[in-house]
């Protein structure tokens, strides 16, 4: 096979195996084939980017960077819904239909209304060529990498009779997984959380990195489809035909043949729709067949034939009895609503969360005030509002303290940040608990027997200060320990006690974890910022805790994806003595400080702070021995053409465009010798 044919092999091979997972939920390959499969086909479209095919699956991966995005006119203006949250406004809706369709028969097609991002998608030739957001209805942002990375949304339709050119509508989404996925990584590295799904997609799809987009697994549901001349009769046909062509239709639909079967799918949807993997506000009620969505035309702002009815935000409204305040891994603290037990969507709500300190003071709540609790995409019930008319005398001003709660430490607030911190980090007991519950979770040592209490009880008997601690337990140190724990919330007693069983799992566990690779030792040590993924690329670049100790600000900073605060924050946990002990005592214990992965050998520091991007083939490197040799040097490789770079080596046969994009943002091109010249300047 040649490279061209070599590369369309791959292309379907690998959309292939994407659709059978994303539609059928079948897996035909393992990942780790799946990903072997996908850099050799990225391989080849980089040596050969002329043959590289638009609907390939590297496109997903991300990569694009661009400044701003492009604005592009609609085709056909995206409008809005009108929308009634009660009964007898729907079927006066239903009335208005009747009279416009002059007393014919008719059908509705119920959807549900998705919660979040409304995406146009135009495929021509059956490639998907262009995503644009919905902007102001007229013109909207061409967000086409972005889209590309959904992995439901197939590059390219098969099927009989596609249309050369058509465009599909859809609501982009972060499945609530996902959405949760993505804030226990935050809480992890002391982020501020991400405050809904909603936000966070329609966030996640302006970012301009598309390769950043990649991570975050955006979803889509389609629900119109639109084409010059029309190819279906009827709405269900388009969803049908649609589904048949690969496009990810939410199978939630159904046909109503009466107001009546409106109402029951309504109700049947409103408490159904927490079981489903993403948030959702309502319904979407549509006129099935076209012609007579033609009859009943448009408003100014939306059609006639359609409306959404919206479920009231679930809301109840209770007593705040007191605040709790809650102290973090990073010392942030957090107030804590404690209320009068309400009942809110099927599930008892007890505390609600009130974020900072600002957010006190935006409410206006006081103590003994009566407060309207909704629960909204948000998991965590949130106070919306205090209902003033039942404030009494009763209601006293919340005290912010001033002292850590736990420690009594006065509390700071940095500067530009909502919340107040405790800086004791080393002897504040929740702090030091949140920090041994990070080191011992899965994703770091993996010493889970420990969880539930029982570390707890091994800081309160001052068997361990530090993790490190941990490696010096015995069975003699362990057995027969015991704590009897009060519920403050359900006045229960709990009783922690370490048995025969339980201590020997314990043991062997903390014996196990030493060989957890370095990456997850890295990750343990709770070092502010420093997440799963961060870890991985700073093991990938130093391959060991003696040259990351090592490393300047400078050399930091050079790494891929490490920032600023990310690299200030390793060398200040770095220069601090007890966190030198901290490590000594691992080393000591046994645990992995070595990578066994092959790291890309230090040669120099002739391109510290610089970035490179490459194209084209190369005389004296392959392309991976270009990479580890800009790396080896200090420097960093980026995966786009952005304000950011500073070079563009460039190859023989190098691709057009990143050259003419190059040209147009003004990066400097360097050849290959001049790139070897940097290298022993
Ligand atoms: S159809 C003419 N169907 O709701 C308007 N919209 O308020 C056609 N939405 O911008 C829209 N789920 O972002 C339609 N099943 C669904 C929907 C849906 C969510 C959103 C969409 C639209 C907004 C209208």
């Amino acid at each position: 096979m040649n490279p061209q044919e070599q590369i369309a092999e791959l292309t379907d091979r690998l959309n292939f195996y994407n659709y059978q997972y994303y539609q059928n939920s079948s897996s035909e390959v393992d990942d780790f084939t799946f990903d072997k499969l996908l850099e050799e086909l990225s391989a080849l479209e980089r040596q050969y980017p002329e043959w590289a095919r638009p609907d390939s699956p590297t496109h997903r991966v991300g990569g694009t960077i661009s400044k701003e995005f492009a604005t592009v006119y609609h085709r056909f203006p995206m409008l809005s819904l009108g929308n009634t949250y009660s009964e007898a406004e729907l079927a006066e809706f239903d009335v208005r239909v009747q009279k416009g369709l002059n007393g014919a028969s008719y059908e509705y097609i119920c959807e549900l209304k998705f919660d979040g991002v409304a995406l146009s998608l135009t495929y021509e030739n059956g490639i998907l060529t262009r995503g644009v957001t919905r902007g102001d209805g007229v013109r909207g942002d061409d967000i086409t990498a972005n889209v590309r990375t959904i992995r439901t949304l197939p590059l390219k339709v098969n099927g009989s009779n596609v249309p050369p050119l058509f465009e599909v509508r859809g609501e982009g989404f972060l499945p609530l997984a996902e959405f949760e996925r993505i804030n226990r990584e935050r809480e992890d590295i002391g982020e501020p959380l991400l405050a809904n799904p909603r936000n966070a997609a329609s966030g996640t799809f302006k970012q301009q990195d598309s390769g950043a987009v990649a991570k975050r697994r955006l979803d889509c549901y389609l629900y119109s489809f639109l084409s010059e001349p029309e190819i279906f009769q009827t709405h269900e046909e388009s969803l049908l035909v649609m589904k048949k062509w690969g496009l990810n239709v939410s199978p939630t639909w159904r046909k109503c043949g009466s107001f009546q079967e409106v109402m029951a799918f309504i109700n049947e949807w409103e408490t159904r729709r927490f079981e489903l993997p993403l948030a959702t506000d309502g319904i979407v009620i549509k006129i099935n067949r076209y012609d007579q969505q033609r009859e009943l035309g448009y408003t100014a702002k939306s059609p006639r034939w359609a409306i959404a009815f919206k479920y009231k935000a679930l809301a109840a409204s209770t007593v705040l009895n007191s605040v709790s305040y809650q102290v973090g891994r990073t010392g942030a603290v957090t107030p804590v609503a404690n209320l009068t037990p309400v009942l809110l969507a099927g599930t008892v709500v007890k505390r609600a969360s009130l974020h900072n300190s600002n957010e006190i003071q935006r409410l206006g709540v006081m103590l003994n005030d009566t407060v309207f609790v909704e629960k909204g995409g948000e998991i965590i019930p949130k106070i919306t509002g205090v209902d003033l008319s039942k404030r009494t005398d009763a209601s006293k001003p919340i005290d912010y303290p001033s002292l850590c709660p736990a420690c009594q430490t006065p509390l700071i607030r940095k500067e530009g940040e909502a919340h107040f911190y405790c800086p004791n980090e080393k002897g504040c007991p929740p702090q030091l608990q949140a920090r041994f519950e990070h080191f011992i979770q899965r994703r770091a040592m993996n010493i889970e027997s420990l969880g539930e209490g029982k570390i707890e009880l091994l800081i309160d008997r001052g068997l361990v200060h530090s993790p490190a601690d941990l490696y010096e337990l015995t069975v003699e140190k362990l057995l027969g320990l015991e704590k009897v724990y009060k519920d403050v919330e359900t006045g229960k007693t709990r009783v922690v006690s370490l048995r025969e069983k339980s201590v020997e799992n314990i043991l062997t566990a903390i014996d196990r974890s030493k060989t957890q690779p370095f990456s997850n030792v890295l990750f343990a040590l709770g070092i502010r910022y420093v997440g799963n993924t961060i870890a991985e690329k700073l093991t990938d670049y130093f391959g060991n805790i003696d040259a990351l100790r090592a490393a300047s600000y400078e050399t930091l900073v050079s790494v891929p994806e490490v920032g600023d605060r990310i690299a200030q924050s390793v060398v200040a946990w770095f220069a601090d003595s007890d966190n030198q002990v901290f490590i000594e005592r691992l080393r000591l214990a046994g645990l992995q400080l070595v990578t066994d992965r092959v790291a890309v050998e230090k040669k120099g520091e002739t391109l510290v702070g610089k970035t490179f991007l490459y194209t084209g083939t190369f005389v004296n490197f392959s392309r991976e021995e270009l990479e580890n040799e800009i790396e080896a040097h200090g420097g960093k490789v980026l995966s786009g053409i952005s304000k950011k770079l500073n070079y563009l080596i460039v190859g023989e046969n190098p691709g057009p465009s990143k050259v003419e994009k190059a040209t147009k943002m003004a990066v400097t091109m360097i050849g290959e010798d001049e790139f070897l010249a940097m290298l022993s300047s």
